[in-house]
C-alpha cells in the first residue's frame, strides 16, 4: 500500500493559542496526505514562567479550540494528524499529543518522560505507551520529544505493533535525531520526528530548538530530514506493510530473536 506521511515544521508563538491555530490553519489548507505530524506543544509554545501561564494556553479534549481546529482539518483533507498541546484535565496538566483521524476518531497520549522544568508544570503521563489506529487502519504509535532517550518507549511501541512511530517534538539536546536512527532500524519501524524551530526566552530561561524534523524508514533510511530553521510541510510515500517484516538476514528476526530472559528492562 502506498501511504504518503509527512511532518510539519514551524516556530509557533509562545503563549499564543490564537496566533498558532491561525498558522497552523494557514500551513495545513493544502495538505495532501495520509498522515501528518505536528511538533510537541504546537498550540502554545514551550518556555513557561509558570504553572499559571501553562494552564492558560491548556485545553481539555474534545471540547478545546485546538482539537477542534484539528478535527475539523483531518475531516476535510481526509488525513490523520496527531499534535502536540498542553492538556488540562480537571486539576492536572499535561503535555499530550492526540492523533485525530478523519472518520472523527481521537487517541491521547500523556508524555511518559517529562524533560527538566516541565516537571514543574505538567503531570507524568498516565496513559501508557499506546498503538492506535490511523487513516486506513495503518498502526500508529505515539511518543513525545524526550521519551526518545528511553529506548523502551519505542520498542515497547513496536512490540504492540505499531507500524510507524508519530513523534512530536521540541527539541534542544543534540542527538535525537541521530538516536531516532537506531530507534527505527533496531525496531524496524518507520519513525516521523516533528521539531519545532526558533529561539523561546521567558522567566530567566532561553532554549534553542534545533529543527531538522525527519520521517525515517525502517533501516533507519532519512526519507526526509529539514534545516534547523526552515518552515516546511514536507511529504514522502512509504508502505507501513514494510514494518511488519523485522526479518535481519534469513537466520535472523529482531523481535523473534529477542532473549528477554537475560534482559533487565
Ligand atoms: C523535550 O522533551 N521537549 C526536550
Amino acid at each position: 500500500m502506498s501511504y504518503r506521511v509527512s511532518v510539519l515544521q514551524f516556530e509557533p508563538r509562545l503563549l499564543d493559542l490564537k496566533a498558532n491555530l491561525a498558522r497552523l490553519e494557514r500551513l495545513l489548507r493544502d495538505v495532501e496526505t495520509d498522515l501528518v505530524v505536528l511538533p510537541e506543544l504546537c498550540t502554545s509554545g514551550y518556555v513557561f514562567a509558570s504553572r499559571e501561564e501553562t494552564e492558560s494556553v491548556s485545553e481539555s479534549i474534545p471540547d478545546g479550540p485546538a482539537f477542534g481546529l484539528i478535527s475539523a482539518l483531518a475531516w476535510e483533507r481526509k488525513c490523520s494528524v496527531v499534535y502536540g498541546f498542553a492538556e488540562r484535565d480537571g486539576s492536572r496538566l499535561y503535555n499530550s499529543c492526540a492523533l485525530v483521524n478523519p472518520d472523527g476518531s481521537h487517541h491521547l497520549y500523556r508524555k511518559t518522560h517529562l524533560f527538566n522544568r516541565e516537571k514543574l508544570f505538567f503531570s507524568s503521563g498516565n496513559t501508557g505507551l499506546k498503538v492506535s489506529p490511523a487513516k486506513d487502519g495503518v498502526k500508529v504509535g505515539l511518543m513525545v520529544c524526550f521519551d526518545w532517550q528511553f529506548p523502551e518507549a519505542a520498542r515497547t511501541l513496536a512490540l504492540k505493533g505499531a507500524q510507524i512511530i508519530c513523534h512530536p517534538s521540541n527539541l534542544v539536546l543534540p542527538w535525537c535525531q541521530q538516536a531516532m536512527i537506531t530507534r527505527s532500524l533496531e525496531n524496524r519501524v518507520f519513525s516521523i520526528t516533528a521539531n519545532r524551530t526558533g529561539t523561546e526566552t521567558n522567566g530567566g530561561e532561553n532554549l534553542t530548538f534545533t529543527g531538522q524534523s525527519q520521517i525515517l524508514g525502517t533501516k533507519g533510511e532519512i526519507l526526509i530530514r529539514l534545516n534547523e530553521s526552515e518552515t516546511k510541510l514536507a511529504t514522502c510515500e512509504i508502505d507501513p506493510a514494510e514494518a511488519l517484516d523485522k526479518s535481519v538476514t534469513p537466520r535472523n528476526d529482531a523481535f523473534a530473536d529477542r532473549r528477554p530472559e537475560f534482559y533487565e528492562l
